[in-house]
């Protein structure tokens, strides 16, 4: 019997088609930069073959417990169980055959990579009697089945490369399908890659992943130069279970969304001290507008009130930095009282919460309603002005772009990345360790470096080197690359006067 997944369209409208039968003998590689649609393509394919196949998703993110509730995954925190109680898992999820999802998201790298390898090991080594057939598919399989040894310890990259090429080489036999997708193909080891007979190729953008792409395929390099210009969502199909010649196709829609992104907690600010606390509440503000009137409501009932005040007391945004509604231009004021927070030399190394803080005590000082730029715009200006967005640059689409991109980053990531956003952008030399040390809040650059390796394994940027050793980073989401920078050069902006910009675009 033959099952045709269907994928979605090519380019004549006609359905693009997977078949299961050939795909569970030959396998599948889908490689895309951060963005091309890889996991809404994984997705369509569990959804479409979810009636017809076992399903085990190895998963990163944790992206795809939300096929629990639709087709009835079971879904296991990776996090609460030992190794060896994950293989013994592993094996009963074989032995019963039901569809599981390893969520992996709440453990960091190396316990990512081990735990992988332990469940995978448990599927590999199941009893004979139970190698029905399952589609197991791997997220971000440069994690597990990684080219380079990282800053996890040897015995994690053994045990978990060891695992994902017994899946891609030796899983046949005993019913294993591997389905694997990599931001990076320069970043997955060569021999799990290989193993694939069928690709789904999305859109490529540094030229060493696309003349894997090219050796892979059998293409000529000039042939795939087709993946640079690659939409969102459209993909090049090419081996025996999809097309025998290179097809471009368009993935369809999904059932189930995409897990929406977990709401991201911003410190408090310190506490005041409580009688401080009390005064900040109960007298009015500098600058404070007046009270509207109260609307008569028929229950005058003392909470609903105070709801509806609170309602009310929004405080006012600065967006632009006219401010017209704040009775004269409040700009200048509170650019120059910004620049005065960050020329303190430790100001790099405080977070944003204090470093707010500082700044509404200047404003206070000086009469000026500090709270005409709130938190989030403050936090804006500041990220900023840390990268060396020049005046006025930091509302140009460009910028707003790597923001968007570095909103859905780790907090501790954001500075560092905005900072090589702006390198790029500019095409200026790459930040050296020390640049982006600062950037991170730390003094180590041993740390940065860490960071940049994290961020690279992550698929976010691309180091290499020049042949005179100098560091140039892409950021293949934005198509953006560093001019060539010595990664040792010292931290020029070290000390006071460094973060003096004009933060505001006005002069003077
Ligand atoms: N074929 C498609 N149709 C509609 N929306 C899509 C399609 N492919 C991707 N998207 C949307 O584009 C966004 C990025 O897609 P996705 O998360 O699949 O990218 P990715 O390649 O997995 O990126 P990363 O490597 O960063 O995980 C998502 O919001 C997704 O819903
Ligand atoms: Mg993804």
């Amino acid at each position: 019997m033959k099952v045709s997944i269907d994928m979605g369209t090519t380019s004549t409208g006609a359905p693009a088609t997977l078949d299961l039968e050939e795909l569970l003998a030959t396998r599948l590689l889908v490689q895309g930069n951060s963005g091309s649609g890889k996991s809404h393509l994984l997705r369509r394919l569990l959804e479409q073959s979810a009636s017809w196949v076992q399903q085990v998703v190895i998963d990163p993110e944790g992206d795809f417990v939300t096929l629990a509730d639709a087709f009835g995954h079971v879904v296991i925190d990776a996090a609460r169980h030992t190794e060896s109680a994950l293989q013994q898992i592993a094996g009963r999820v074989r032995q019963h055959r039901v569809s599981a999802i390893l969520n992996l998201e709440n453990l960091e790298a190396e316990k990512q990579m081990r735990h992988a390898a332990a469940f995978l090991g448990g599927l590999f080594d199941a009893d004979r009697d139970f190698w029905y057939p399952v589609l197991v598919v791997v997220d971000e399989a440069q994690l597990f089945a990684p080219s380079a040894a990282g800053d996890v310890s040897d015995e994690a990259r053994k045990a978990s490369l060891g695992a994902m090429t017994n899946l891609m080489c030796r899983g046949r036999k005993r019913g294993l399908a591997g389905v694997i997708a990599t931001q990076r193909l320069a970043k997955l080891a060569k021999n799990v890659a290989a193993e694939a007979s069928n690709f789904l190729m999305g859109r490529t953008f540094l030229d060493i992943d696309m003349s894997r792409a090219a050796d892979l395929l059998g293409m000529e390099r000039r042939q795939a130069e087709m993946f640079r210009d690659l939409q969102r969502g459209h993909f090049i199909a090419l081996g025996p279970a999809v097309a025998r010649r290179p097809l471009p196709i368009k993935i369809g829609t999904v059932e189930t969304a995409a897990r929406a992104g977990s709401p991201k907690l911003v410190p408090l600010p310190p506490a005041p001290a409580p009688e401080d606390a009390l005064d900040l509440i109960l007298k009015p503000g500098e600058n404070e507008p007046p009270p509207r009137p109260v609307v008569s409501r028929p229950s005058t009932a003392a909470t609903a009130d105070v709801l509806m005040q609170l309602s009310r007391t929004k405080p006012a945004v600065l967006r632009e930095p006219e401010g017209e509604d704040a009775g004269g231009d409040p700009g200048p004021a509170l650019n120059e009282i910004l620049q005065e927070v960050l020329t303190d030399p430790d100001a790099a190394f405080r977070s944003v919460a204090v470093l707010y803080q500082d700044f509404l005590v200047r404003c206070r000082a000086r009469r000026v309603n500090g709270r005409m730029l709130d938190l989030p715009a403050f936090r804006r200006k500041l990220a900023a002005a840390r990268a060396g967005v020049g005046p006025g640059m930091d509302e140009s689409p460009e910028w707003e772009k790597a923001m968007a991109v570095a909103a859905d980053l780790p907090e501790d990531l954001q500075g560092m990345f905005l900072l090589l956003a702006r390198a790029a952008m500019d095409r200026a030399p790459c930040p050296s360790d020390a640049e982006l040390a600062r950037a991170r809040g730390t003094r180590s650059a041993r740390r940065a470096r860490g960071l940049l390796t994290y961020m690279e394994q992550r698929g976010l940027i691309a180091c290499r080197e020049d042949v005179y050793g100098n560091r140039i980073i892409a950021i293949p989401v934005l198509e953006w690359e560093t001019a060539p920078g010595n990664p040792e050069a010292p931290d020029e902006a070290q000390g006071a006067g460094s973060e003096t910009r004009d933060l505001f675009g006005t002069t003077g």
